[in-house]
């Protein structure tokens, strides 16, 4: 097994090789929803791989939905990813930022008392959303934003893309996965708008497209990602055809020449979306979802997809790259602290040690 260990490129971004750490929320960034040194250890210590997708991180003190969730939208928040993109590039990774507006998926608890929760429509999502104490809570009701309001929401997520690359990141992700806001608009049990960015499938893609688009204009698209996971009824996310919808969009984004897809590909009854995603777009593939390394080196030895992503492995085995390389048995992950830590526990965080023999 080794077609993982080859170089790709991601358009602008070079990887030196083809294990990507998947994005994922600790829930321990500082009180001003800024980096610590503890998330720069963290990251740090992950550098074996080619690629590091950060945890989602909010464009703007709207866009958060859950408890100590990372920022860029000030100051403070740039000065820390700084030390976490250093960190990691010293190590030889390239680290993209995901940006991640959670929109309706979101406790008000959870952020500011002046951060408003707004969604394309008016409507609760029926998932609960941990709040500050961790146990689930009904979901705040949202605004439906009015249609003059959506070119400012797309103006943060260009800020944010601007802020991860003055922080010397090498690009942005737009999560358009998991229930959150461009999925939001994507789907159609939670976008009953009647303007341009409601009813059709054309008018609900128009959100993403729109933003990857101006993220495209703001930082060059070869540094642009973007997450999907059609067909996924998750967040209360219940698309009434999502082919269709998936189909249009990635139609309607394959001439952008964006740095790669990034694929949460789960077996559905209705279609393969990993057949969808090859049949309407050329340009790099990311696959996730529960791969060991034997699918991952075949898919990959196929050409089935370019890279894949490890989310929970990379968890519990920051040495992941050098466990698949020496062929090492792998750590078994703790959920119990997956999001727990205050200040410097590092407990379930940055103690999983490397493999020793
Ligand atoms: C603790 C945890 C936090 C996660 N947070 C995010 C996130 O912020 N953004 C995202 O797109 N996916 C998130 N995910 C999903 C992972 O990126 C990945 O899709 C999922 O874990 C499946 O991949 P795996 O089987 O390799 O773990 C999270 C997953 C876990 C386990």
């Amino acid at each position: 097994m080794s077609s993982l260990l080859a170089a790709a490129r991601f358009g602008d971004i070079a990887s030196r090789n083809r294990i990507v750490m998947a994005p994922m929320t600790r829930d321990r960034a500082g009180p001003e929803d800024e980096p610590t040194e503890l998330m720069a250890e963290y990251y740090r210590q992950r550098a074996g791989a080619g690629l590091i997708v950060t945890e989602g991180t909010q464009p703007s003190p709207d866009g958060k939905g859950y408890w100590r969730t990372p920022g860029i939208h000030s100051e403070a928040q740039v000065e820390g990813w700084r030390r976490i993109a250093e960190a990691v590039h010293a190590e030889g990774a390239a680290i993209v930022m995901q940006l991640m507006h959670c929109g309706r998926a979101s406790v008000q608890a959870n952020k500011a008392a002046t951060a408003e929760t707004v969604a394309p429509s008016a409507l609760r999502s029926a998932a609960k959303i941990p709040g500050p104490d961790g146990v689930p809570q009904e979901p705040d009701v949202p605004r439906a934003l009015a249609t003059d309001e959506i070119a400012h929401v797309i103006g943060e997520y260009v800020e944010a893309a601007l802020n991860a690359r003055r922080a010397g990141l090498d690009g942005a992700e737009l999560h358009c996965a998991s229930g959150y806001l461009p999925m939001q608009f994507l789907s159609s049990n939670s976008n009953l708008r009647t303007d341009r960015y409601g009813g059709s499938v054309e008018n609900r893609i128009r959100f993403v497209v729109e933003t990857l688009a101006a993220m495209a204009k703001a930082i060059g698209p070869a540094r642009v990602g973007f997450r999907i996971c059609p067909g996924h009824q998750i967040n209360g996310m219940n698309d009434a055809d999502p082919e269709e919808t998936y189909t249009t969009l990635l139609r309607a984004i394959e001439p952008m020449g964006l740095a790669y897809l990034h694929l949460i590909h789960l077996p559905l009854a209705a279609f393969n979306p990993l057949a969808l995603v090859r049949a309407n777009w050329t340009g790099p593939i990311i696959l996730n979802n529960s791969l060991s390394f034997e699918e991952a080196d075949r898919l990959v030895a196929e050409g089935e997809v370019d890279a894949v992503s490890f989310g929970r492995h990379f968890v519990s085995n920051p040495d992941l790259v050098e466990r698949y390389r020496k062929a090492h048995p792998l750590a078994k992950l703790n959920r119990e602290t997956l999001y727990t830590g205050l200040g410097d526990d590092r407990t379930g965080y940055t103690d999983y040690p490397a493999f020793s023999g």
